[in-house]
């Protein structure tokens, strides 16, 4: 019997009205999702070990989060942008409370938003205009946040912002500069790459933008004392350092933010994604001492959804999920146990040449053999197809020389017994694709 999956009319609607925006769709019609669990139109299960976009933190249709939906949608949905509302105000006072130096919020939609508005404060409290990001970064397809994210370069739309630098984002897999003992020399690295700033900038640096682990680059977790060295760098230099924690923020990686592993606040943090938890919702948070320069500077960031009182209630049941749930923690337990048994599957597949991250945000990367470390983008995609098929979807990153690497990031709230049956499929799917 035909697949409900290939209905006919449904494809064809979709190849005569849909805009084509990046890659191919899976051919699958997904009707329904509860928790970690996809339905497709066949009725079959599909465990999301990507969290949708990167975003489900909490599961999809989180009971707390759907009551709060249908509560805030009948009560209070939109405003003028000049008008406040209590979920409004009660997010930014909760979100302005989590981190001392991180007090002031503005409230978007998107990460790309998020990230534009975080460069905007940037360049006008410095009064400069260069901005700096890593070479594997995302940050978004608005104008500004395009300019910083190199893993892949918009062509064909002209010039990017003017001043737009990358340094090499740091990969101990494949070390660019090793200590004697094959190590990563991430310092010499850093040092290597700003004096290569140093050499273009014309005196105008802004700001570094940095994901804490570079995510669509592959997985790149930042070593331990790499960003406060980068902070360092930033302070020597006049330029603010703002972390992108679209991905990692919000208990994902086992800390409230990725940062605070590392004892460095940044000046302005981006939180989208995950604060949303697959509802658009993303935020800016900055010290009270740049919000005043800036608002002193006429800082103008005035959106249709700016302060919207519905995603903003939805962001206030996040974090109150989130603790009540004992998330963070739980980001710490499940992920330990996804990373050893991936590593139990890298001793079982030769293929698999490395697996890393943290919390419930791990890589895993394919390649041709242990010795060379090639990333093996065929064996990548026929793996992504075969779990598809087994019923778990892990997307690779779809970016040309980048689809070696399985991004896994289920909901935090996912149980024991969905993990181990996820990576029971991958374990299948591997060995059917190899
Ligand atoms: C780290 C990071 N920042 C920003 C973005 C852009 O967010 P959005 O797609 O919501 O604009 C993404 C999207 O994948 C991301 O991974």
């Amino acid at each position: 019997m035909m697949s409900k999956n290939e209905e006919t009319p449904f494809w064809a609607a979709a190849d005569a009205h849909l805009l084509r925006y990046g890659g191919a769709f899976e051919r699958v019609i997904i009707e329904r999702a509860e928790g970690s669990s996809l339905f497709d139109a066949d009725g079959r299960r599909i465990l999301d070990f990507t969290s949708g976009q990167m975003s489900a933190l909490l599961g999809h249709s989180h009971p707390r989060i759907v009551e709060t939906v249908r509560r805030q949608i009948g009560d209070l949905d939109h405003l003028f942008s000049g008008m406040l509302s209590r979920p409004v105000v009660d997010l930014a006072q909760r979100l302005g409370s989590l981190v001392p130096g991180l007090e002031k919020v503005l409230l978007l939609s998107t990460g790309g938003e998020s990230n534009e508005a975080a460069i905007r404060l940037a360049k006008l409290v410095t009064g400069k205009h260069e901005i700096v990001a890593f070479s594997k970064s995302w940050h978004g397809m608005t104008a500004a946040a395009a300019s910083a994210t190199y893993a892949k370069r918009p062509h064909g739309l002209g010039p990017a912002a003017v001043g737009s630098f990358a340094i090499p984002a740091p990969n101990p897999y494949r070390p660019r500069f090793k200590h004697p003992d094959g190590r990563l020399d991430w310092q010499t690295e850093l040092d290597d790459a700003f004096a290569l700033i140093d050499s273009q900038t014309t005196g105008s640096l802004a700001a570094f933008i940095a994901e804490p682990i570079l995510s669509s680059g592959g997985i790149l977790d930042l070593p331990l004392g790499y960003l406060a060295a980068l902070k360092a760098k930033c302070e020597e230099r006049g330029m603010l350092l703002i972390l992108d924690e679209a991905q990692t923020g919000i208990g994902r990686t086992g800390t409230m933010f990725a940062f605070q592993r590392d004892g460095v606040v940044p000046d302005i943090l981006t939180l989208s994604k995950t604060l949303g938890a697959g509802l658009p919702l993303a935020a800016v948070l900055t010290s009270a001492e740049i919000e005043a320069s800036a608002h002193e500077r006429g800082f103008l960031f005035y959106t249709t959804h700016v302060s919207d009182p519905l995603p903003a209630a939805v962001g206030l049941t996040v974090l109150d999920v989130v603790e009540e749930e004992g998330l963070v923690h739980r980001a710490q337990v499940a992920g330990s146990r996804l990373k050893a048994r991936l590593e139990a599957l890298q001793q079982r597949f030769a293929c698999i040449g490395d697996v890393r991250g943290r919390g419930l945000m791990v890589g895993l990367e394919v390649v041709t053999d242990r010795d060379s470390r090639a990333p093996d983008e065929v064996l990548g995609k026929r793996i992504s197809q075969e779990a598809m098929r087994q019923g778990v979807q892990m997307n690779i990153v779809n970016l040309s020389g980048m689809g070696s690497v399985f991004r896994i990031a289920p909901p935090l709230t996912i149980s024991d017994d969905d993990l181990d049956a996820g990576i029971d499929l991958i374990a299948e799917a591997i060995a059917a694709a190899i």
